[in-house]
């Protein structure tokens, strides 16, 4: 939610700091802008309504020249997209600053500047910091002992960056609840939201930890933590690819990285398994001690990572016979919770950034669970370095915003979890080598299914006129059926909804007509004949069928029944299978209605505010 970037050098930053913000825009993209202090010491600030691509044109007809600046690509909280809300603001032409996150006493300040007669520009939280750090110049304080008096006064979540027209040799970067990071280059330092933004200028970084100040200067970056002290920070060389940042062969991100699935699925196992067993150091080296407590698990996590949590339940409590609890993460902050002893506290996240995610591991460390495990796709992130084990997706660069290889390998990464934690009550050495077997099968399966993708462009053709799709599973393959009427409002904008069959008579089938279509996720499994009455409760009011099978289930297609035929697959890795279709159906569908899918409207890849 909202990017931000910075820089200083010896020479002129306007287009890198616009090339970073292109690269931030999966952050959020309703406004972006830039501030640059010029030659003659004065700030300079453009600001547009819309992606970055109207700043960029802003930049070509009127050109921003000065070597320290910082920009910003806006996710609206406070205040609608507007030029005016726009980021950067200024104060009294002397501060500039850029901010992701919310500051939740914005009222009260507020009003105590506008009580001190201050004149705010935007509707925002943001230009209030920006006054508060003017004021404290004014009554004496440098830039850096000004800024470090306004965080003081902060509550909330922020990262920021800000300018003083006064003090060109260097810009002041905070991090406190929202994710941000120092890129160390030659003759050019840098800040910014996420790393890959500053990926074709540097390779070096350093993590801010939670409360770090940075002094951002041409030749040096003094760090100060929550205390004031001078501190050092580890740098860290990464080894991302700009190219993970290209499209390639493919016309969108989503499209690739759908299509990468079973290669993510195979860096994921990758070093994961022996011969016939799940290497449980790959979890953290006292993974092993930590298991032997564990009797509970409680997964937590959002959107489509929390989808990935209801099938790990499922999982934990069939194959491994491990009570587990899923919840969502916004939800379970704030409850009281009975901790039973030995209770294994798992967040999933594919930024591990998420606000709602991380605030809910902070909290459930005071409150003592056995220990706290992330399943992560961003090895640098908060998530990550605040938990006690980690397992790694190893999905790669997840660009498109909405969510698809970063799901199928923390399914993968749950399966894992399941045999692991599993070994120290219900499963045996064979039973464990089957299901070794059963992963090592997932890549092939996957690609199988990626080529049915003409026939799921097809059978899309019949939904991308509806305003209303059900989505319908039953056990293991509910969440599957959740994920896939997420994928599709995320990113065609129709209202799409999904049931448990056995829950439609007790409701939603008041919905069915025969303008409505059902897509039914209907592999050979236990409760099949089940499934089935259900669909037929659907067919007898007219209502329409997509029906996601394989053959031996035995369905006959007709005029209101359509089949997509899937490869067979285990009835527990059925849900990897089955996201497939979700996916690729949604993806169509917003290729033909013409929607931004790789940024659909309202939505930011990494939610960082509450
Ligand atoms: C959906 C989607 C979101 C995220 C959610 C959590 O396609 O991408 O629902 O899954 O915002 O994000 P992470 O996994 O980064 O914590």
């Amino acid at each position: 939610m909202c990017g931000i970037v910075g820089a200083i050098a010896d020479r002129d930053v306007a287009l890198v700091l616009l090339e970073g913000l292109k690269r931030l825009e999966y952050r959020g993209y309703d406004s972006a802008g830039l501030a640059i202090i010029d030659a003659r010491a004065q700030l300079q600030c453009h600001r547009a309504v819309g992606k970055v691509n109207e700043l960029e044109k802003l930049l070509v007809s009127k050109p921003l020249q000065g070597q320290i600046g910082i920009a910003h690509t806006r996710w609206a909280t406070h205040g609608k997209p507007s030029d005016l809300n726009a980021h950067p603001h200024i104060a009294n032409n002397e501060i500039a600053i850029v901010h992701n996150g919310i500051i939740e006493n914005y009222e009260k300040l507020r009003a105590r500047l506008v009580d001190f007669g201050c004149v705010l520009s935007s509707e925002t939280d943001s230009e209030l910091i920006a006054h508060l750090v003017y004021l404290h110049i004014q009554s004496g304080k440098n830039f850096l002992a000004a800024v470090q008096a306004t965080i003081t006064e902060l509550e909330g979540a922020y990262a920021i960056g800000l300018l003083s027209r006064t003090e060109p040799n260097h810009f002041i970067a905070v991090r406190s609840g929202s994710p941000l990071v120092i890129g160390l280059g030659d003759q050019i330092n840098f800040i910014a939201s996420d790393q890959l933004a500053l990926l074709p200028f540097t390779q070096q970084f350093i993590f801010l930890e939670e409360g770090d100040i940075a002094d951002v200067r041409l030749n040096e970056v003094i760090i100060y933590d929550t205390h004031g002290n001078e501190v050092k920070r580890d740098i860290h060389y990464t080894k991302l690819d700009q190219e993970e940042m290209s499209k390639g062969k493919y016309q969108h991100f989503m499209q690739k990285e759908i299509f990468e699935q079973a290669d993510s699925v195979i860096a994921c196992l990758e070093g994961r398994l022996s011969y016939q067993r799940v290497i449980s150091e790959a979890f953290g080296a006292n993974a092993n001690e930590i298991f032997k407590q564990i009797r509970h698990v409680q997964l937590v996590a959002c959107g489509t990572s929390y989808h990935a949590c209801l099938v790990g339940k499922y999982w934990l409590e069939e194959i491994a016979g491990i009570s587990c609890q899923a919840e969502i993460a916004s939800e379970n902050r704030y409850r009281q919770h009975v901790v039973e002893p030995g209770t294994l506290y798992v967040t999933l996240s594919q930024s591990g950034e998420t606000a709602d995610t991380l605030a809910a591991l902070r909290h459930a460390k005071t409150l003592g669970y056995a220990a706290t495990l992330a399943i992560c796709n961003v090895p640098e992130s908060s998530l990550v370095r605040e938990s006690d084990l980690v397992l790694m997706t190893g999905a790669g660069m997840e660009i498109g915003v909405a969510s698809t290889k970063a799901f199928t390998t923390q399914l993968v990464a749950l399966f894992l979890l399941t045999i692991t934690l599993g070994r120290n009550s219900r499963i045996d050495q064979n039973s464990e080598a089957e299901y070794v077997k059963l992963l090592r099968a997932i890549p092939k399966k996957l690609r199988n299914t990626l080529m049915l993708d003409s026939d799921i462009k097809n059978l899309a053709i019949k939904l991308k006129d509806k305003n209303h799709v059900l989505f319908i599973g039953r056990g293991i393959e509910y969440p599957i059926a959740l994920e896939g009427a997420l994928k599709l409002k995320e990113i065609s904008y129709i209202h799409a909804e999904a049931f448990p069959a056995g829950e439609l008579k007790h409701g939603p089938i008041a919905l069915i007509d025969s303008e409505m279509y059902a897509i039914a996720l209907a592999p050979i499994e236990d409760s099949l004949d089940k499934l089935k009455s259900n669909l037929q409760e659907i067919r007898a009011r007219e209502g329409k069928l997509i029906i996601c099978t394989n053959e031996e289930a035995g369905f006959i297609s007709d005029d209101q029944t359509s089949l997509l035929i899937m490869p067979h697959v285990h009835k527990f890795l059925a849900p990897l299978i089955y996201t497939i279709p979700m996916q690729l159906f949604a993806y169509h569908i917003a290729v033909m209605k013409g929607t931004d899918l790789d940024q659909p409207r309202n939505l930011a890849k990494s939610v960082t505010v509450e």
